[in-house]
């Protein structure tokens, strides 16, 4: 008997993870580079054919995000499903699956409503200023999801609201979130209102037309900087409760925090280039990731851990 799950669960909720944040980046990718149509009309197939010959940028972008699509479908399918019959839904990893099978039904959902009610394209509707940063929020609480399973499959214990942690907690998770709406509202309006130049931008910004999503972008930059500098204060207070892994993250919050800033600031200098886009992106998922380890290690209870029997 042990609290930990089978290395192999644990091996296959971070490749979920990975795959996850794969998924994520290649849609941005498509989302950047208009490729959406590159597979045509047809679904499954892609271009007429199960595996495109095509080497046109979109077919092949498309297709990529397709793929690491399925592969994700089926390692989280796995996950919840093993999770589920391995501890039951009452225990911390079983409840996190679920979360897990809910988020990643969320993610179908919006999917769906985006295309449904055509937020798609030039759209620059209130709906889709709605929808696209939850979308974000959602991919973030799925990334936070799957990181619990293998968190807590790994043998680390429950978490409990209370104690001193909570207040750092709660800022970090809220401002991440915040961060995440904002940054998600600057990247469709890069998208739909591209400027010609930082001056441009500036302009398009304070100009008396114009549109809500170009003054909305402003607040992105202000926000992060805010909220980056609060992430520093909430991996120094809470890292003496933190045990030896998740103090390591607790330091790399920091350095990714003010990395962040300087790809941030690339990002408008250059006129958010595709390739930037991506890295800032990327590097928010694998910050947000660290914040839920920290965060889970800081409330972890004190108590010993209640035995589970590990799946053969
Ligand atoms: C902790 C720091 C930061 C985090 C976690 C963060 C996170 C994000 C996220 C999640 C997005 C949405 C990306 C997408 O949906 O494709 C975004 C977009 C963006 N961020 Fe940040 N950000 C940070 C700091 C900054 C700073 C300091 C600046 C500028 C000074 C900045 C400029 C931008 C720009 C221009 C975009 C739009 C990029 C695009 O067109 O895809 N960010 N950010």
């Amino acid at each position: 008997m042990t609290d930990r799950l089978s290395p192999r669960f644990v091996q296959l909720a971070w490749f979920s993870l990975v795959v996850t944040t794969i998924v994520i980046s290649t849609g941005a990718l498509v989302r950047a580079t208009e490729s959406g149509a590159g597979c045509g009309e047809s679904w499954p197939r892609c271009d007429g054919a199960l595996i495109p010959v095509s080497t046109d940028a979109a077919t092949v972008i498309e297709f990529t995000h397709r793929m690491a699509t399925v592969a994700s479908s089926i390692a989280v399918a796995w996950l919840v499903i093993w999770a589920l019959r391995a501890v039951g839904r009452s225990h911390r990893v079983g409840r996190a699956a679920l979360a897990t099978a809910g988020f990643f039904a969320g993610e179908v959902v919006i999917g769906a409503l985006l295309v449904v009610f055509g937020w798609v394209d030039q759209d620059s509707s209130v709906g889709r200023l709605i929808v696209v940063p939850l979308h974000l929020v959602n991919t973030f609480l799925l990334l936070g999801a799957i990181t619990l399973v293998a968190w807590w499959a790994a043998g680390h214990r429950a978490i409990e609201w209370k104690g001193a942690a909570r207040r750092p907690v709660a800022v970090a998770i809220g401002g991440m979130l915040l961060i995440g709406i904002t940054g998600a509202w600057n990247a469709l309006a890069d998208t739909l209102f591209p400027p010609d130049s930082v001056l441009d931008a500036v302009r398009q910004e304070f100009g008396n037309s114009a549109e809500l999503l170009v003054r909305l972008r402003v607040i992105h930059p202000i926000v992060a900087i805010a909220v980056g500098l609060s992430l520093v204060w909430f991996a120094r207070r809470v890292r003496a409760r933190l045990d030896d892994d998740a103090r390591r993250f607790s330091r790399w919050i920091e350095l990714i925090v003010f990395g962040q800033f300087v790809i941030g600031i690339l990002n408008i200098a250059l006129l958010t280039p595709v390739e930037v886009q991506l890295i800032h992106l990327a590097v928010a998922d694998v910050l947000w990731v660290l914040v839920v380890l920290v965060a889970a290690s800081a409330l972890e209870t004190s108590s010993r851990p209640e035995l589970v029997e590990a799946p053969s």
